[in-house]
């Protein structure tokens, strides 16, 4: 049987001498997994998602993605992880605002150095973005540019994306819209999502729910 895509044991982060943010989570993410890890603010749910995106490292235990622990990888060997397996989705969209919709997404393709064969028209179209795709990141609403945002996320075919607060910023019909997008990025490209949020109702479209409180995790519901 395959391992679970994200595997993640008695994991410790505390910050110097205080009391630990996360102490110890252990949880599994399987493939397609559509996992919501929620939460108030300030109770780690950024901590744990740059911990597993390899942005951060814990203090304690141990995570594995595909089987493989991460823990004792140098910087060099975690940055081609995040190249190949992740995709990172962020409150404020992280776009470079001066360039298009079109070259926002053809900046991934730059650092794998590959070759577009057709990815940035397919991804323009399913993320419905294509009408917009020659406008400037800095001229395009929230949703738009959150949606640009995923599509780029995925250009290198991740095996997981990270989202952390995706729908912050958006009104309720453009974070339903958002939420959408995740679940056609699962059911299309078998891409498994993690997202953050503090909103328990965003919560309910996931396959599993994860409780961060006062640094220990809960797994509540898995659908
Ligand atoms: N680099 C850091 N140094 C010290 N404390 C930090 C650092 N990053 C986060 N924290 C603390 O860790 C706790 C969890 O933060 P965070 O993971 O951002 O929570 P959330 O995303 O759920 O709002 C907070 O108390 C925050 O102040
Ligand atoms: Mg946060």
């Amino acid at each position: 049987m395959a391992p679970p895509v994200i595997a993640i044991k008695d994991l410790v982060k505390t910050y110097d001498g205080r009391q630990p943010v996360l102490n110890s989570v252990s949880f599994l993410v399987d493939d397609r997994d559509f996992v919501a890890v929620y939460g108030k603010s300030g109770c780690g749910k950024t901590t744990l998602l740059n911990i597993i995106g390899g942005l951060d490292r814990p203090s304690s235990g141990d995570i594995a993605i595909d089987g493989m622990s991460i823990i004792g990888l140098t910087e060099d060997a975690l940055a081609t992880l995040r190249l190949e397996k992740i995709g990172f989705v962020f409150q404020d969209y992280n776009l470079l605002l001066d360039l298009t919709v079109r070259e926002n997404l053809e900046l991934p393709l730059r650092f794998s150095k590959k070759k577009d064969a057709g990815r940035v028209g397919e991804l323009l179209e399913k993320f419905d973005i294509a009408d917009i795709a020659d406008e400037r990141a800095n001229k395009i609403s929230g949703g738009e540019a959150q949606r640009t945002a995923i599509a780029r996320a995925m250009m290198n075919n991740p095996r997981i994306i990270l989202a952390d607060e995706p729908t912050g910023n958006l009104d309720d019909e453009n974070a339903e819209n958002v939420i959408e997008m995740f679940q056609l990025a699962r059911k299309e490209f078998g891409t498994t999502i993690v997202l953050a949020t503090h909103d328990p109702s965003l919560a309910s479209h996931s396959t599993k729910r994860i409780r961060l409180m006062e640094g220990s995790a809960e797994l509540e519901s898995q659908g």
